[in-house]
């Protein structure tokens, strides 16, 4: 138990094995929407820039809704092929792999959820402004991650429909004002033993006080 009363061994073990979940989610078994809500009630208590909690969440779980979504997934198949051929490691080489491999499935995951953030940033918009309107949705989706897995479900952080981003927008009748920043296909896991991922030491990621400390 922690100083702050927390089940350490359990919290480290949600934090180091909450992985990108492809080849493991169970298409079969329905996932209740309001297990998906506890999670996004969860996800709340997230910080946000100046309070603005502006994150949204469309919840797509009817399957010709889902079918078309992973239209757009797949289409940015060859995206990644352009990328995987750069891939740096053998680990990096897998995902890509897995990742070519999962468009053939994505349609057949039991829930794509898309968060989304109300408001459109302007185009020229300075680093601080687009650094606090991303950070205002990327650490609630995370908690929305953890919520899942804690319950034994399993879930992936994808970017590539966005290269269809209009498209998407009209599939989910998204009014112009509310910006797509992710889709996240969601599922029970088959099997919950999930393992921790090969990572650098800290200390070689780490500065101490100025970049060459
Ligand atoms: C910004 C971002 C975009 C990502 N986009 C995709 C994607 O489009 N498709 C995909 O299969 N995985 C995507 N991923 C998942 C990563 O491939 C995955 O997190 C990484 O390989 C590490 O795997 P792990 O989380 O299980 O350790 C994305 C992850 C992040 C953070």
């Amino acid at each position: 138990m922690s100083e702050a009363g927390f089940d350490l061994a359990e919290i480290d073990r949600l934090l180091s094995t909450t992985r990108a979940v492809r080849r493991r989610l169970d298409l079969s078994r329905p996932v209740p929407r309001e297990l998906l809500l506890d999670c996004i009630r969860l996800s709340q208590q997230a910080p946000t820039g100046t309070n603005a909690q502006h994150w949204r969440w469309v919840v797509v779980d009817e399957p010709d809704q889902r079918r078309r979504l992973a239209e757009l997934y797949a289409r940015g198949i060859p995206l990644l092929e352009e990328s995987a051929k750069s891939a740096r490691d053998a680990q990096t080489k897998t995902v890509y792999d897995h990742a070519r491999d999962f468009a053939s499935r994505i349609g057949e995951v039991p829930v794509l959820v898309v968060p989304c953030l109300e408001g459109r940033l302007p185009p020229d918009a300075p680093s601080v402004v687009v650094t606090t309107y991303y950070g205002s949705i990327y650490q609630a989706v995370w908690s929305f991650q953890l919520a899942l897995r804690s319950r034994g479900l399993g879930s992936l952080f994808t970017t590539m429909h966005l290269a269809f981003e209009d498209e998407a927008r009209e599939v989910l009748g998204l009014p112009p004002d509310v910006v797509q920043t992710a889709m996240l296909p969601v599922a029970w896991t088959v099997g919950t033993d999930f393992r921790p991922a090969r990572r650098p030491p800290p200390e070689t990621i780490t500065h101490w006080n100025r970049w060459q400390g």
